[in-house]
This record gives C-alpha cells, sequence and structure tokens, in this order.
C-alpha cells in the first residue's frame, strides 16, 4: 500500500520533529498499519519507509545489498538531488564522510581511526571530560536557580569535548557551533544560514553550500598546520593518515572533520538536554536515580532511545531482495527511522515511558551493524560523566517553561530548556 499522505508529510516534515507528538504519532501507526511501505510526496522520490526495529536491523546488517553512497544517505527532494549531482559531478552527495561510502572505502575509511574511537584508548581522556564537565556545572551552579539547560550546559559541554579531542582551539568553538547549527538545522529559521524559512531548494541548497566552504576552508588550514606540526589530537590522525598507502582525498579529508566536529557533539548534546527534560518531567525517576547513582549508565542508555537525536538515514538497494514479505527493487531508497524503532512495542515495554533501569535497551539509536555509530563509546563517557558529576549536587530540578525543539527531520533535539534548579 502507498502510505496515507498526512502520516507521509508527517515524517519528512522538519515541523513534525520539533512537534514530537507529532512525529511518534505517524510513526506508532506505521508500525501498526504499514510498516514498511512505500511514501509517495510530491516533490520527492517514492522512498519505503522503515519502521521496525527488526528492518531497520535487517536492512543495516546487509551492507552490501543496502548501500549508503549509490543515493542521497540522508532524505533529499528531487530538485535539490539534481542540484547536488551536478555540482558533484554525479555524486548525489556534498560530502564523502564514512557515512557516505560503501565497501572497500568504507572500511579502509573507518579504519583510519577506529582504534582510537575505541573505549582503552578513550579511557585515557576521562579525567580532562570530567574537568570539563566540573567546569560547565559550576558555571551551571553560578547561574543561581534558573538556566536554560539546553543553552547553557547541553550544548556548551559535548562541543568543547570533541573540539578539544579533534584539536580545534577553544576560541574556534562558537564558530563551530554556529556551522554545525547551520548544517543540521538547516531547514529551521531560527538557526540557518539566511535566518529564514526555506521553501526552495535554492535557497537551502545555498545556505548548506556556504556552511560547507566555510568548514573546508578552516580544515585546510588544520591539515597543513597539522601535517607540519603533528600532536595527540584526532586532526593530526585525519591530516597525517594514509588509506590505500596515500594521504586521503581533499573532500574525504574534509568530510572526516566535519563529521566528527558535528556529529561528534549535536547528537550528544541532544541526548543531554532530552535526558534532562525527561528527568524534570517524571520526578519519580529523577528521585530514583539520586537515590542509586550505580543507575547512571542504564540512565544514559534511557536517554538515548528516548532522545534518539538521529531521525534517520538512508539506503539504496543494490539488488532485488524481499524484505519483511515486501519486494524491495534494485536502486529502491529506504528511510530508516529511528524514533519509530525505538518505539517498537514488539521489542519494548511501555516503550512511551521513561525508564531509567529499562533493562534490556537494545535501541537502534546508534545504528548498526557496519555503519554502526563510531563514536557511541566517547557520547557514552561524556554523558556518563557529565551526570556523575552533577546529580551528587543537583537537588532539584523541574521545568520553568515550556521547551521547544529543532525543525529537523535528520538531526534534532531540544532547543530550549528552561529549568529551576536548586544546587550545592
Ligand atoms: C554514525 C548516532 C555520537 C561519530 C552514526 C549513526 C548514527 C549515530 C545513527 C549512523 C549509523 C548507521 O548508519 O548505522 C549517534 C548518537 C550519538 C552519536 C545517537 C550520541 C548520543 C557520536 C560522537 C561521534 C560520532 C560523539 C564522535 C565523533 C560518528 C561517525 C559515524 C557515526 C564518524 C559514521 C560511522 C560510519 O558510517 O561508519 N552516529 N552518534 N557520533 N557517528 Fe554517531
Amino acid at each position: 500500500m502507498t502510505i496515507p499522505a498526512h502520516i507521509a508529510e508527517a515524517v519528512v516534515d522538519p515541523k513534525a520533529y520539533a512537534d514530537w507528538d507529532r512525529s511518534h504519532e505517524a510513526f506508532a501507526w506505521l508500525r501498526k498499519n504499514a510498516p514498511l511501505d512505500v511514501a509517495e510526496i510530491e516533490g520527492f522520490d517514492p522512498f519505503w519507509v522503515v519502521s521496525k526495529h527488526a528492518d531497520i536491523q535487517n536492512i543495516e546488517k546487509q551492507n552490501d545489498l543496502f548501500h549508503n553512497e549509490d543515493r542521497s544517505a540522508t532524505l533529499t527532494n528531487i530538485e535539490t538531488d539534481k542540484k547536488v549531482r551536478e555540482m558533484m559531478g554525479g555524486s548525489p552527495n556534498l560530502l564523502r564522510s564514512l557515512v557516505q561510502m560503501d565497501n572497500p572505502d568504507h572500511m579502509q575509511y573507518r579504519r583510519l581511526t577506529q582504534a582510537w574511537f575505541m573505549p582503552q584508548n578513550l579511557r585515557k581522556l576521562e579525567d580532562r571530560i570530567r574537568e570539563i564537565a566540573r567546569g560547565f556545572i559550576d558555571k551551571m551552579a553560578d547561574k543561581g536557580t534558573e538556566c536554560d539547560f539546553a543553552r547553557d550546559v547541553a550544548f556548551l559541554y559535548p562541543l568543547h569535548v570533541i573540539m578539544e579531542v579533534l584539536g580545534v582551539p577553544e576560541i574556534d568553538e562558537p564558530r563551530m557551533l554556529k556551522l554545525t547549527q547551520e548544517l543540521f538545522g538547516a531547514q529551521d529559521p531560527e538557526v540557518n544560514r539566511s535566518g529564514k524559512e526555506v521553501s526552495d531548494s535554492d535557497t537551502g541548497l545555498a545556505n548548506i553550500q556556504a556552511t560547507v566552504a566555510d568548514f573546508f576552508t578552516y580544515f585546510v588550514e588544520m591539515t597543513e598546520d597539522r601535517r607540519k606540526n603533528p600532536r595527540e589530537d584526532l586532526a593530526s590522525v585525519i591530516a597525517n593518515g594514509e588509506v590505500y598507502g596515500k594521504p586521503l582525498g581533499h573532500l574525504e579529508a574534509m568530510s572526516y572533520y566535519i563529521i566528527a566536529a558535528t556529529a561528534g557533539h549535536d547528537t550528544t548534546s541532544n541526548t543531554t538536554g532530552g535526558a534532562l527534560w525527561a528527568l524534570a518531567e517524571n520526578q519519580d525517576q529523577f528521585r530514583k536515580l539520586k537515590d542509586d547513582l550505580s543507575l547512571i549508565p542504564s540512565m544514559v542508555e534511557e536517554s538515548i532511545r528516548w532522545e534518539t537525536p538521529v531521525k534517520h538515514f538512508m539506503r539504496t538497494a543494490t539488488a532485488d531482495t524481499e524484505i519483511a514479505g515486501k519486494q524491495i527493487k534494485k536502486n529502491d531508497w529506504l528511510f530508516l527511522a529511528y524514533p519509530s524503532g525505538n518505539r517498537d512495542e514488539d521489542v519494548f515495554d511501555d516503550p512511551y515511558s521513561f525508564k531509567i533501569d529499562r533493562s534490556p535497551n537494545k535501541h537502534v539509536a546508534f545504528g548498526y551493524g557496519a555503519h554502526v555509530c563510531l563514536g557511541q563509546h566517547l557520547g557514552r563517557m561524556e554523558m556518563r560523566v557529565l551526570w556523575e558529576e552533577l546529580l551528587p549536587r543537583l537537588q532539584s530540578v523541574e521545568l520553568n517553561g515550556k521547551p521547544t525543539r529543532v525543525q529537523a527531520n535528520f538531526v534534532s533535539g531540544p532547543k530550549s530548556i528552561p529549568i529551576k534548579f536548586k544546587m550545592n
């Protein structure tokens, strides 16, 4: 069947993700009535919406049958797709990072930084990350009894961590935050480059292109510097790394920095904000956590499921195949709806409740298979450390106004979370 128009609209409309209930209601409807079916929306090529947890995993684990690079790796309308291909010599993506690669390149490029992202290597960063977390918590305490947790803590702390590990100096952090928000918030008039509602693909693409050009300028300089003066940072690994016995290609190197500099904090910021919002709204869970801090790791995991900051990735079938009884044709495009997989009633008891001790919690917020989030251990560690430092000091917290969310159908989360709190 074809998915009803209002449901398909809610899947693609950036505003539905700012509303949250609208996108969750649409996904609930899909899981029940059309778990794997085609959305036909004016201006877009038809695509399958994959709303069940099992189907998302099944598709992601077959990474030779479902590719990231053959068509756009994120949802794009026909007009934008055409323009990107014209600009990029036929390629459907403006960048070529790990999420826009397939094997054999994907494996080779992932191997370059894989060891760096493993827990053994990250352990040596924990003390420094804790120090950074304490700094932000002190600043929060200095605010007295009220703050905007999204703007004052959640956006800034993961940004500082990733910039430090990447090697970007503190003075450039506001610029990196702005560029990231422009990239992921391209559909939100409050944060995008032009500061306007994006009603045509020319404006949307021009906004993104200008942002990407600024990133390139910045990271070209950084590459030159790290080639001359290598340091212990991640930028030095990328600048001096080799793939197939040669330095990384220009587009690939730039894309590597950009994914680390953007995916590396916006996702974690959204989850951190989402966690505090959920704790403020669920006082019983907040109290339970305060009484037993050993629940922090499982609260972090639940907050990742709860928020699911990456709302989708796309895959393209490389051959005719069958998934969940449906005939998928070669070159068909599939939308992996992570927030839907993470509310799947067949996998999670009471999926709409925020339960800090949920176990098991096999969410798909980090994706699955060959492309599973490379930064998952870093993200988890950052969040665990923040809560280990914040919770013993945070005596009470409640919402102090209505939180808002970013309008975006790719990476999004809370934009503002006004709170009242008591801290010692
Ligand atoms: C890929 C989510 C934090 C770097 C991904 C994917 C998702 C995701 C859904 C795609 C996986 C797939 O296609 O199967 C998240 C969430 C985070 C987070 C929810 C935090 C709560 C981070 C951090 C970094 C990072 C801290 C650090 C740089 C990456 C990279 C990839 C990726 C490099 C591409 C992996 C590949 O395609 O091989 N992430 N991420 N992420 N993430 Fe994260």
